[in-house]
């Protein structure tokens, strides 16, 4: 493998320092550097063959960004601006809240992955908001399609979560192309309890309730709603899933968030049992699997986001012939620099080209035919 000026240059020396403060520092030159960015560079898209029209939306491309990198909604201008196709900011919580004590994020280069447990920390919604109104102002949003991943704040007893979701809800309303609802990160007890139907049942009611006030007498629709779930569930608990998001009129499931799985680990014992959600190289089988399975029980009915362990075009590819329509990168970013979401969409084309697939939408599924 040829290894890019980033891998043999700039990688090695990142990897030396603390994984937090590296993601601190990236996060901060791309919050002064994107609006710059935007001015010269947008998301490829093909030539149109890249581009999708899915939940009322037009992805440029089908690679984004996973939540969880950009949590404050700091640096949006850049994602488009790096290749990105669409991007998901969060998780954000009602309330803002510092995460979990520090070191909370982990390297395994010899596995390729990450293991976090980071805990949601974030500004909360107002202040992100506000954040959000500052890049409209400037002209700054609209290039690609916007993803707000909404998450349970701690201190609100998972009872009282529909109403925490709710109150996100209506404060980002007006930035949200569409609207995730994790229920599926490790790092917040009982969060992922919340995958079960009674409980998310009763979130995207609340949800419901927030989009009928919002749109009620005004024009415009309410943003799709999607549900992330964790590569952790048993079979049927999926299956329970997809069918109450098909009932609800879910618009689409994302698959998959970070693992509590430790198998076919090589790094060190004291590396692999760190607390927390594993991501990267380790879960991509896992994610794609239930992509597959995702994708088999919805029928077409349901938007997939596959996600989970994409370094490369070749796995990008995998997660769209399991039958995802768009993919989402976090781990493979971190391994593979700024220029991973190009050197992605350019694979697909040139894979795309040699064996004659004239559009990205044809891959989707193939593998599961
Ligand atoms: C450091 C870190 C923080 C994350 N934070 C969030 C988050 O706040 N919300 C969320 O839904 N997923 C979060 N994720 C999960 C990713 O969005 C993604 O689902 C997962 O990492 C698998 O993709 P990957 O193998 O490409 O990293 C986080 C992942 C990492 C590594």
């Amino acid at each position: 493998m040829v290894l890019s000026p980033y891998s043999a240059l700039v990688r090695p020396v990142l990897f030396r320092l603390d994984p937090e403060r590296v993601h601190e520092l990236a996060i901060a030159s791309l919050a002064v550097a994107g609006p710059l960015m935007a001015r010269v560079a947008g998301p490829p898209d093909g030539g149109g063959r890249l581009t999708q029209e899915l939940m009322g939306l037009r992805f440029p491309n089908p690679v984004g960004l996973a939540a969880g990198f950009d949590k404050r909604a700091r640096a949006v201008p850049a994602w488009p601006a790096l290749g990105f196709g669409f991007a998901e900011v969060g998780t954000i919580t009602a309330q803002g809240q510092p995460g979990n004590p520090k070191p909370r994020i982990h390297r395994l280069p010899d596995d390729r992955a990450l293991i976090n447990r980071l805990g949601f920390n974030n500004a909360g919604a107002e202040a992100t908001a506000a954040t959000l109104a500052r890049w409209r102002r400037r002209g700054l949003l609209g290039r690609a399609p916007l993803g707000i991943n909404l998450g349970k704040s701690k201190v609100t007893e998972p009872e009282d979560a529909p109403a925490d979701y709710a109150r996100s809800l209506e404060l980002l309303w007006p930035f949200a192309d569409y609207v995730t609802v994790n229920v599926s990160s490790p790092n917040t007890p009982g969060l992922r309890d919340l995958q079960a139907i009674g409980p998310l049942a009763g979130i995207l009611d609340a949800i419901d309730a927030v989009a009928a006030r919002m749109t009620a007498g005004r024009a415009g629709a309410a943003p799709p709603v999607l549900v992330k779930l964790a590569p952790d569930l048993a079979p049927e608990d999926i299956d329970a899933a997809v069918d109450l998001a098909l009932e609800r009129g879910v618009a689409g499931v994302i698959v998959t968030n970070t693992t509590l799985s430790r198998e076919g680990l090589v790094s060190p014992e004291q590396l692999r049992s760190r607390e927390g959600g594993l991501s990267g190289a380790p879960l991509r089988e896992r994610s794609t699997g239930v992509v597959a399975r995702v994708a088999r029980r919805a029928a077409g009915r349901l938007v997939v986001v596959g996600v989970g362990g994409i370094f490369t075009s070749d796995d990008a590819w995998e997660k769209l012939a399991a039958g995802a329509s768009l993919v989402q990168i976090y781990t493979g970013f971190v391994y593979g620099g700024p220029g991973t979401a190009r050197a992605i969409c350019n694979g697909l084309m040139e894979r795309m080209d040699r064996e004659g697939v004239a559009h990205v939408s044809e891959i989707v599924g193939t593998s599961a035919r």
